[in-house]
């Protein structure tokens, strides 16, 4: 680089025909190399999202085979090398009508929140623990959201690592206990203890527990907890 400067104040003051060649040669090099990187970042997202195709296969044919081949799949979705992968609980009711995770409710909350960081939902990566909504049937017939189940949940934990293998964040951002325990594999973890702090995973990942946007429906006194948190967050990104 240095050279190249050289060489360009040396044209500026008096280029020899060998020195307007070299330079242009160089011009040339320095272009193939930039088009090389650019061609490198492309095929690295190809390749991911090649990688997420074929993942999204496994999930479809796991879960055919399984007795829960019934019901909807709600996939992740976002930007696949996000920094940032948040990771809910499992999707709800237009979550499954969409067939997207966090277009409901809760999701509306989250986004709305978020702004708080500066991030846009196109900058993050989010998906679920639990690839399905898991449903009851209420007395009167109605079709009622409830926890996902530790069957459920272990099921579908060896996708969600493979998910992360393939996004590979900066940080994960777990929403509520459900995938907060599902990351770390401390049944004894909770969000009480742990929201508003960045820790690291035994895998090494970064992880930042945030509560589950919904408990601010039940609970509005979280709210400023919930905007606190995230001003924390702000300070990694
Ligand atoms: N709650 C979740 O945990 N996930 C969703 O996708 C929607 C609501």
């Amino acid at each position: 680089m240095e050279e190249m400067e050289l060489l360009k104040e040396k044209i500026n003051l008096e280029p020899t025909k060998s020195e307007m060649e070299l330079l242009k040669e160089r011009i040339k090099l320095e272009s193939v190399e930039s088009k090389m990187e650019l061609l490198k970042e492309k095929i690295k997202l190809e390749s991911m999202e090649s990688k997420m195709e074929l993942f999204k296969e496994k999930i479809r044919t796991a879960v055919m085979d399984s007795d829960y081949a019934e019901n909807i799949i709600v996939f992740g979705e976002g930007k696949e090398n996000a920094k940032i992968c948040m990771i809910g609980e499992a999707p709800g009711g237009e979550e499954e009508k969409q067939r997207k995770p966090f277009v409901g409710r809760a999701g509306k909350i989250l986004w709305d929140f978020l702004e708080i960081t500066g991030l846009k939902r196109e900058q993050i990566y989010i998906t679920n623990v639990v690839k399905f909504r898991p449903a009851d049937r209420s007395k009167t017939g109605r079709t009622i959201n409830r926890t996902p189940k530790k069957t459920e949940i272990d099921f579908f934990l060896p996708y969600l690592i493979e998910e992360l293998m393939i996004v590979q964040p900066d940080i994960i951002v777990t929403l509520g206990n459900v995938p907060l325990k599902a990351v770390t594999g401390e049944e004894s973890a909770t969000i009480g203890a742990m929201h508003g702090v960045m820790t690291t995973t035994k895998h090494s990942y970064q992880l930042f527990p945030l509560y589950h946007p919904a408990s601010i429906i039940y609970n509005s006194g979280l709210a400023q907890t919930y905007q606190n948190d995230l001003q924390i967050l702000k300070q990694y990104l």
